[in-house]
């Protein structure tokens, strides 16, 4: 099997592409990356000696590229490449279109030309909108996405559908929950939040905090897309969860007490626009279909994943630096505090 893992530079995809080559020993797996400030070689530095594991630094919404790989012969792709960020696309919602609509629409064109046995499309929970205390996203849950990123992602996966009606390309489409665990980029709530208990940092909350996400371990998300590329059915979308609802002064807390830290580290700060109350998956579909069941419980993944950033001080602290601070400044220095 040759596989081509985009976006495969980042937090899921380098998790993603270490377990596929640890469970697939056989299996030729390239990365193809544009390395965003969000990719990061050092992610997969352990592959590199792998003669099975290739990197490419190209774009997704280059078409001459794509096609390039692809006319060499891949079997399968799994589409992780994408603007991630909520906050980011609130900023600046241009490269979400570019990379998360446009670049998937290249990449599913390029499929069908050459013949590709498989597309799957990572998508997000973030498609369906928003919950109020009640009720799970199912696969038939309308799309009602609240902000550009999920618009964008909404977006692709619609085109992806079409793809499949319209053309017959082997298209299956994963929405998954907040996922946590080592190589995220420190934006995002849990490795934002560690970074910046080890240093002293406040912990900005947007709004009251009490704002509901449903969290899985990395790896149990990368063993369910292993299992739809190649069990799932063409066509169809795949929830994946965690079954770990949790508010995120919970989430929260529980970093200030692994780290003996004191509360007033907590920062209220004014909320983030169209912000989603609560997200939480029916994942009844692929559990009966694909028999999958998250195994890490969200304490026990926790104390791993801030072990990690832990061990792994040096991996962050060089990204928290030029850029990063710039971001990070515009963002939560500048934000009011309520
Ligand atoms: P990430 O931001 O950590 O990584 C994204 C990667 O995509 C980076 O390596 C970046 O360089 C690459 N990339 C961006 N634009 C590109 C382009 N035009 N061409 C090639 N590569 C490009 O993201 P992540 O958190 O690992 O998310 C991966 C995928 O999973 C995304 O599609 C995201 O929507 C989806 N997802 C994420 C979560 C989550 O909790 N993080 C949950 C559900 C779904
Ligand atoms: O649900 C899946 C989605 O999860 C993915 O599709 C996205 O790519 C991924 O970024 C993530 O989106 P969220 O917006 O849920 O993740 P984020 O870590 O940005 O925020 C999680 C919650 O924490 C959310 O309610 C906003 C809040 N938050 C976040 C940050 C960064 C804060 O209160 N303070 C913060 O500083």
């Amino acid at each position: 099997m040759k596989l081509l893992v985009t976006g495969g530079a980042g937090f899921i995809g380098s998790n993603f592409i270490r377990y596929m080559l640890g469970k697939y020993p056989d299996y030729e797996i390239i990365n193809f990356d544009k390395l965003t400030y969000a990719g990061n070689l050092d992610n997969l530095a352990d592959a590199e000696s792998n003669p099975n594991y290739h990197f490419i630094k190209k774009d997704i919404a280059d078409s001459k590229a794509v096609e390039g790989i692809l006319s060499d012969g891949v079997n399968a792709i799994v589409n992780f490449a994408a603007e991630t960020h909520v906050d980011r696309s609130l900023m600046n919602a241009s490269e979400f279109i570019l990379t998360n609509v446009l670049g998937t629409q290249v990449l599913l064109g390029a499929a069908l030309k050459y013949g590709i046995e498989k597309f799957i499309q990572i998508s997000t929970d973030e498609v369906y909108g928003s919950l109020d205390s009640e009720g799970y996203f199912t696969e038939d849950t309308p799309l009602a996405p609240n902000s550009p990123y999920s618009a964008s992602k909404a977006s692709a996966d619609m085109l992806a559908l079409s793809y499949h009606k319209s053309f017959g390309l082997p298209v299956t489409i994963t929405r998954c929950s907040n996922n946590y665990g080592p190589y995220q980029f420190p934006e995002k709530l849990i490795p934002l939040f560690i970074a910046n208990a080890m240093e002293d940092k406040p912990l900005p909350i947007y709004g009251d905090g009490k704002y509901i996400r449903d969290w899985i371990y990395v790896e149990d998300h990368c063993r369910a897309v292993d299992l739809v590329l190649h069990k799932g059915r063409d066509g169809e979308i795949y929830n994946i969860g965690g079954g770990n609802e949790r508010e995120n002064l919970w989430i929260t807390e529980f970093i200030l007490d692994y780290f003996h830290k004191p509360k007033s580290l907590i920062t209220y700060v004014k909320d983030r626009p169209g912000h989603d109350r609560r997200y939480a998956i029916d994942a009844t579909k692929i559990k009966a279909e694909l028999e999958f069941e998250p195994a890490v419980d969200l304490e026990t993944g926790l104390e791993k994943t801030i072990q990690w950033y832990e061990n792994n001080r040096p991996w962050w602290e060089k990204i928290r630096t030029g850029e990063y601070i710039e971001y990070y400044e515009k963002q939560y220095l500048q934000r009011e505090k309520i």
